[in-house]
């Protein structure tokens, strides 16, 4: 599944079941280009079509920036109907991103500002070295986030906070995202990558279907009420009794050893 015909992507299996997606142009920070969309998507549609993945981490070539925004060199000149067709066309990605069965895990490794931070929001955690520096600083450049920011900041650290980020465009470093539940954990950068394995590896021991049903349960439910939202947790679990998975880990359990998933 690895891709080296990627330009602005490093694509790779880095274990059984890992896979690293790499922003990969470290010259302008890894910034987001119309190129870097359609080889996300490509990516995303190989994890997604790859029954062997069991998680996918994210991140940023270089020790500076995990992905420093939207190219701004692209977008200086654009017009209206042309600013929006990108922004349509990174939302569509991000969701793709987002309601990926697997797990996704953005390693955040430096700057990570505007759309950049958009595309950390749509993985399902983040976790980030000590030298990480969250924004969305559109408004910088006279400009609203245009790619999720609005809407999945507030629903992560609350509107107030997001409200104060995205008014004021300023830096939160990552003792302070830590403490806004921006990301879950802090690293010193040298760890970043080992803590992210160790935490792939160890979702690599469960029931894939399990860990699937949870996340989508999870996805699907966090803009439903709560009854619709219990509904689709209860269809999920209903579901899981329908797999070898669901026999074996309860057998495993009473008879005192550890089970052997096979995610059927
Ligand atoms: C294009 C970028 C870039 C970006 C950095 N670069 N960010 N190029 N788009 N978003 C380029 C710089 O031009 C420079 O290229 C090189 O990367 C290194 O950056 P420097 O500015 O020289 O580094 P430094 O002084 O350390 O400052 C780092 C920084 C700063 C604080 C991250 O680069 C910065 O503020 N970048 C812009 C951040 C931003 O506004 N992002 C939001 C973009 S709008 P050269 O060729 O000079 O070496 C957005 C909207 C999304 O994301 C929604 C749209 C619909």
């Amino acid at each position: 599944m690895n891709n080296s015909a990627y330009q602005t992507l490093g694509f790779e299996s880095i274990a059984e079941g890992i896979y690293l997606l790499t922003l990969n142009r470290p010259a302008s920070l890894n910034a987001l280009n119309s190129e870097t969309f359609k080889e996300l998507a490509h990516a995303l549609e190989q994890v997604a079509g790859n029954d062997e993945a069991r998680v996918l981490l994210i991140t940023g070539a270089g020790e500076k920036a995990f992905v420093a925004g939207a190219d701004i060199s692209e977008m200086q000149m654009m017009t209206a109907v042309e600013a929006m067709a990108l922004s349509q066309a990174a939302l569509k990605v991000f969701r793709q991103l987002e309601l990926l069965p697997i797990p996704v895990i953005a390693l955040v490794n430096g700057y990570c500002l505007g759309g950049g931070c958009e595309l950390a929001l749509a993985c399902d955690w983040i976790i980030a070295s000590e030298n990480a520096v969250f924004g969305q600083p559109e408004v910088n450049l006279g400009i609203t986030p245009g790619f999720g920011g609005t809407q999945r900041l507030s629903r992560l650290i609350g509107p107030a906070r997001a409200m104060e980020m995205i008014v004021s465009g300023r830096h939160v470093k990552a003792d302070e995202a830590l403490s806004w539940g921006l990301v879950n954990h802090v690293y010193p950068q040298d760890r970043l990558m080992q803590e992210a394995l160790s935490m792939a590896e160890l979702i690599c021991q469960k029931g894939p279907l399990a860990v699937h049903l949870s996340k989508q349960a999870i996805v699907r439910g966090r803009d439903l009420e709560l009854d619709s939202a219990c509904q689709i947790e209860s269809q999920a679990f209903g579901l899981c009794f329908s797999s070898d998975d669901q026999k074996e880990g309860m057998t495993a359990f009473l008879e005192k050893r550890k089970p052997v998933f096979k995610g059927v």
